[in-house]
Parts: C-alpha cells; sequence; structure tokens
C-alpha cells in the first residue's frame, strides 16, 4: 500500500528565526498522526535550522530544488550531498516556477534527477500543463513528455522511490483547485505512462507515489485523498500556517485511515 505523502512548499517564505518558530507549533500538532508521511521543504537558508527541529520526530525534511554536480565551481548551486548532510530525505526537482522563471527544461531536470538519487535523495518531480495546452487538449501529452523525461536513465529500484507531484500550473496559488475528480483521471494516465517505462512485474507503477498540487487547502485535501490514485499533495500557500497545515495533515491521517479500511 502506498502511504500518502503529504509535502509543504513554502517556496520563498520564511527566515530561519520563523521558520524554527513554525517547527515548534507545529509538530506537537501533528504529533501521532498516522497512515501518511509529511514533510517540510523550506527554503535552503531555513534546512539546517529546520533539520535540526524535526530531528527524531516522523516529519521528513526537503529542499525546493538541487544542482547535479556534487561540488566545484558553480556559484548559488547546492548539491544532493549538501542537501543530505543537512538531512534531507526528499527534494523537489522541476517545479513549474523553476521551468518558468529559471529555464529549467527537462533535460536539467533529469540531470537533477539522477543526482538526487545517487545520494537516496528521493526527488517530488513536478509535472504539469499551462492553461493555454489544457486549453489546446494538450494536458496528456505534455504530462507523459515530462514523466519520460524525468525517468531517463532511472532504475527500476531507484524509480519505484520517486514521487511526483501533478501540478497543473493554472492550479498553483490561484485558488482554482483542479477537481478531484479530474485530478484523479491524469495521475491515472502518469501511472500508465510510468507503466510503460516500468512494466508491472517491476513494482514500481504500484510502488510510484503521485501527489496532486494546486490550491489544495484544509477544505479540500478531502476531495483529493478519496481519490484511489492520488497519494497525498504538494502544497504551497496552506502550508506557511502550522495550525492550517496540522489541519490540512489531520484531515488526510482520517482520509488514509478511511482508505487502508
Ligand atoms: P499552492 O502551490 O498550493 O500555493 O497552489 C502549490 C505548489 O506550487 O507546489
Amino acid at each position: 500500500m502506498r502511504i500518502p505523502l503529504l509535502a509543504g512548499n513554502w517556496k520563498m517564505h520564511k527566515t530561519g528565526e520563523e521558520a524554527a518558530a513554525y517547527v515548534r507549533d507545529f509538530l506537537p500538532r501533528v504529533n501521532g498522526l498516522a497512515g501518511i508521511e509529511i514533510a517540510l521543504c523550506p527554503p535552503f537558508t531555513a534546512l539546517g535550522i529546520v533539520g535540526e527541529a524535526v530531528r527524531g520526530s516522523a516529519v521528513a525534511l526537503g529542499a525546493q530544488d538541487v544542482f547535479w554536480e556534487e561540488s566545484g565551481a558553480f556559484t548559488g548551486e547546492v548539491s544532493p550531498g549538501m542537501l543530505v548532510a543537512a538531512g534531507c530525505r526528499y527534494v523537489i526537482i522541476g517545479h513549474s516556477e523553476r521551468r518558468q522563471y529559471f529555464g529549467e527544461t527537462d533535460e536539467m531536470v533529469n540531470r537533477k534527477v539522477l543526482a538526487a538519487l545517487s545520494r537516496a535523495l528521493r526527488p517530488i518531480v513536478c509535472v504539469g500543463e499551462s492553461l493555454a495546452e489544457r486549453e489546446r487538449g494538450e494536458t496528456e501529452a505534455v504530462v507523459a513528455r515530462q514523466v519520460r523525461a524525468a525517468f531517463r536513465q532511472v532504475a527500476p529500484e531507484a524509480a519505484g522511490e520517486m514521487v511526483i507531484a501533478y501540478e497543473p500550473i493554472w492550479a498553483i496559488g490561484t485558488g482554482r483547485n483542479a477537481t478531484g475528480a479530474e485530478a484523479n483521471r491524469v495521475i491515472g494516465l502518469i501511472r500508465q505512462e510510468v507503466a510503460k517505462l516500468y512494466p508491472e512485474h517491476t513494482g514500481v507503477p504500484d510502488r510510484l507515489r503521485i501527489q496532486y498540487g494546486g490550491s489544495v487547502k484544509a477544505e479540500n485535501i478531502a476531495e483529493f485523498m478519496s481519490q484511489p490514485e492520488i497519494d497525498g499533495a504538494l502544497v504551497g500557500g496552506a502550508s506557511l500556517d502550522p495550525a492550517g497545515f496540522a489541519t490540512l495533515c489531520r484531515v488526510s491521517a482520517e482520509a488514509a485511515g478511511r482508505r487502508g479500511s
């Protein structure tokens, strides 16, 4: 059975001090929640502080990006080994904001995925179509292309450890979420695409967790968690408030319990 992952993507929010205060408030609120996994993805400058604060708890640490080289003259970049040393288990790769504002291509996403996996960091690879692509009926083709590129040269054992986040760009930060049924449909297609790369007997299509992301909040998470293909969520804005994100996690754990029973 796949354990749903609720990951908070803080984007460019919170100083170290603010991050520490968040974790102090958040941890007791999610203590003992069963049937889900929770990760917090602060900016690089707060990774050390959050990593320290969550150590020994059930909450995992994730980064929002990584570079594909281990060290060297790459001003401004951070390597997989550095993230591991800071306590990261996850790293978000290929978020649409990075693709859109920083020119990340499918090929760069793949290089980052391979580098992360080589250090046993679990990539959360973001895929999703723009509004124009959706209106042109290209959703399936765009998402399939992004998925195929991300998994290039990834061995089956590693592929099963990965997480995909299906995030339609038009739903990110807009308050306009996809419906549970529509997200479930596209995520089902993503799983079929993965099954073309890794047949059923590899166990990958069954093990791979695929989240939904885009305007997820405590009020709508149950709709996504009740869908059979959706294995949790990547949450931006609604992860910034510790009480709100804890509520979202609690609702998810309740829904996961209903799924498991
Ligand atoms: P949002 O962002 O929840 O604020 O829509 C999601 C994301 O970009 O990961």
